[in-house]
């Protein structure tokens, strides 16, 4: 490349980061003139947001991850036995610790040897890469760095069979027309010899109380109001924006009508915040912006779900108090 190509493609990456910062002003800024004011999730995951995230993973209270896990202890094997898949494709896969199990498995069953863990975070995603690197040398790990939300493309076409995987209920931040969305985009990319597993937090019931699913999001080291809160950093820092962290409140609650958690920050006083090119936004005392749903499934509503995108059920494991299930599901025949 000559000096000038190179000032050219600066230039370029430059004005492609600087219209990916418009871009969020002006997301960011339509979801705050919105009624019920609201922030996107994905904007919690700066490193900080994702170091809190990690932590809210290893809380007493936080029972998705470990739960999760051990299902993925028991199951992993015996699923991997019966596929024998030559790859796994995870999407969402920040650190990958729950991946390392399905990992083991297929380095135990000699099924397979190719990762390719898919993320936004893309610092997180190559420093997850570099560990595995080390950990599975018999292993070609191929991290994508892409928003999964919006697109499904991957840097090559991954061998039959494939074991596709959305873990940690990562898709209960999606309302249900969003999900379908991204499922059926999921759908789309199996052959008939694919599989597509599915973690998803389940809905109070005999053994699961609504009490425990709220201190899930409501710890009482204070964690999660913390994460909650670093979104207001993030959009300072991002947009030049000037949100009083100290004004607002974490505050999160199960909405058993539609069934999900919603996290939202209160507004402690009346105030108004500023968006350098953006009109300021007006917050009464105790009106909120909702940050996060976290939409909880029983059986029937999520094989609704995936109907509608295309998938069918073949194996629904839950644990025995049913607070988590993993869902392996196929191509509709
Ligand atoms: C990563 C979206 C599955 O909804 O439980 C944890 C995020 N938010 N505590 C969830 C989260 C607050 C988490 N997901």
């Amino acid at each position: 490349m000559t000096a000038d190509e190179q000032a050219a493609a600066r230039a370029g990456v430059e004005e492609d980061a600087g219209d990916a910062r418009e871009r969020m002003r002006q997301e960011v800024a339509e979801g705050l003139s919105r009624p019920q004011k609201e922030i996107a999730p994905k904007h919690f995951y700066d490193t900080r947001g994702s170091e809190l995230f990690e932590e809210i993973t290893r809380l007493d209270e936080y029972y998705p991850t470990r739960t999760e896990r051990a299902l993925l202890e028991t199951w992993s094997g015996p699923w991997v036995e019966g596929l024998r898949p030559a790859a796994l494709v995870e999407l969402g896969a920040g650190s990958a610790r729950k991946s390392r199990i399905i990992l083991e498995a297929m380095r135990r069953h000699g099924s397979g040897r190719l990762y390719v863990p898919v993320d936004v975070a893309e610092a997180f995603l190559e420093d997850t890469a570099v560990q595995l690197r080390g950990e599975y040398p018999g292993f070609a790990i191929v991290p994508a760095a892409t928003d999964f939300t919006a697109s499904l493309a991957l840097p090559l076409t991954p061998p039959e069979p494939t074991w596709y995987a959305l873990l940690g209920s990562t898709v209960g931040n999606l309302d249900t027309g969003s999900a379908v969305g991204l499922l059926t985009r999921v759908a789309r990319r199996l052959r008939p010899t694919d599989r597509f597993l599915l973690g998803a937090d389940l809905r109070p019931g005999p053994n699961k109380s609504v009490a425990r699913l709220e201190a899930a999001y409501n710890d009482a080291r204070g964690v999660t109001a913390a994460f909650n809160l670093n979104v207001l950093r993030v959009l300072n820092r991002e947009l030049g924006s000037d949100f009083d962290l100290d004004s607002f409140r974490h505050h999160a609650f199960y909405d058993a009508s539609r069934g999900r958690i919603e996290m939202h920050l209160v507004s402690q006083r009346p105030q108004l915040v500023r968006i350098p090119g953006e009109r300021a936004i007006a917050f009464r005392e105790g009106e909120t912006v909702r940050t996060e749903i976290s939409c909880k499934y029983d059986q029937a509503t999520l094989e609704s779900i995936l109907s509608a995108a295309g998938l069918a059920t073949t194996r629904w494991k839950e644990d025995p108090e049913g607070l988590f299930a993993l869902v392996m599901t196929r191509r509709h025949p």
